[in-house]
């Protein structure tokens, strides 16, 4: 082997090296386990050769080394001039959360009541018969205590049918002026279809004070429906029968799609129910041991899951439930 012919041919190649690749394929060649001056040395017989052969190998080590560092730079060099960056590009899109319709709807009818000064209740969805039908004045033979309509524990506990329970609690718990909303879930067994699913949300209002009318409970209305749908809401009230208040009166909020002229969503009436509502019974006072010559009172109850329908013109009601994407997204 020509120790002198073998470094010149390999110092221009690692010098000549303009890539990684072709740097690696000159160590390789040159240095490495099948190259002609490993195995050179590996045949060495003598100390002479052996120095040699061995500084040889160290230079052409060092050299690739230097070159290897060269080549970095630059590299380093190049991508610092050449990648600009320009932060005025936009930037990647990350999928952000999204409120579904219920909590969008739920969150606006609490912002509607706190701006007038309502406390906001959350209370429990097991109910007993005595809070869910006896104290809230229910006949003995309304149809909602059947087990056909409610979904009983046992003969006593119960998933609660409505939020009106929430005014017993409210009452037992302090003394009046009272001025509640409770907003949660409660059951019944329905059938499902487009407009009922055995789960769903109410809101439930409650105020008691001195001297409280039926004109109270309409301008209450009035503000919280316009609060929720729009300023030029008309409401307006038809009798009707609850067992906890009297007079009792269905609300009917103007309808915003045809804007009152007649549609499909309003079926050609002009106007969309929105639940119950009423004066206070005065056997529910006596009931919690309030006295109705003091005190007098109005309450309300509405679905959330009809408020978010309306508002947002949603078709179908088990969208609501079956957390598609492609579906909620939109409202
Ligand atoms: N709880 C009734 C229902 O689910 C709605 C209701 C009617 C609530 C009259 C009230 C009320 O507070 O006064 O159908």
């Amino acid at each position: 082997m020509d120790a002198q012919a073998l470094e010149t041919e390999a110092q221009s190649a690692i010098s000549g090296a303009t890539t990684p690749a072709e740097l690696e394929a000159a160590r390789v060649r040159y240095l490495g386990r099948k190259s002609e001056l490993a195995q050179a040395l590996r045949a060495v017989r003598d100390r002479e050769t052996g120095m040699t052969l061995n500084s040889l190998r160290d230079r052409l080590e060092a050299a690739l080394a230097s070159r290897r560092e060269e080549l970095e730079r630059a590299a380093l060099d190049r991508s610092l001039t050449e990648d600009v960056v320009d932060v005025t590009l936009p930037g990647e899109q990350l999928p952000l959360g999204h409120l579904h319709p219920i909590t969008q709807a739920r969150r606006q009818i609490e912002d509607a009541f706190l701006g007038l000064g309502y406390e906001i209740r959350d209370d429990r969805e097991v109910e007993t018969v005595e809070y869910n039908f006896d104290k809230l004045a229910f006949d003995p033979w309304h149809p909602a205590r059947s087990h056909r309509a409610t979904f009983f524990f046992d003969d006593d506990r119960l998933l609660r049918t409505e939020t009106s329970p929430s005014q017993i609690h409210a009452l037992e718990e302090r003394e009046p002026p009272i001025y509640m909303v409770s907003i949660g879930r409660t059951y019944r067994r329905d059938d499902i279809d487009a407009t009922h699913y055995p789960i769903f949300h109410q809101f439930e209002g409650l105020a008691v004070d001195r001297g409280l009318t039926l004109a109270d409970l309409k301008g209450t209305l009035l503000h919280v429906m316009r609060a929720i749908f729009g300023p030029d809401r008309r409401v307006r009230f038809r009798t009707h029968y609850f067992p906890f208040t009297e007079p009792s009166m269905e609300p009917d909020v103007s309808c915003g799609i045809c804007g009152g002229s007649g549609c499909r969503t309003c079926r050609y009436s002009g106007w969309l129910e929105m639940g119950g509502s009423g004066v206070v019974d005065p056997q529910v006072f006596e009931n919690v041991g309030v006295d109705p010559e003091e005190w007098s009172g109005f309450a309300f109850g509405c679905g959330i899951e009809r408020v978010a329908q309306l508002k947002y013109d949603f078709p179908d009601i088990r969208a609501l439930w079956e957390g598609d994407l492609r579906v909620l997204t939109q409202f």
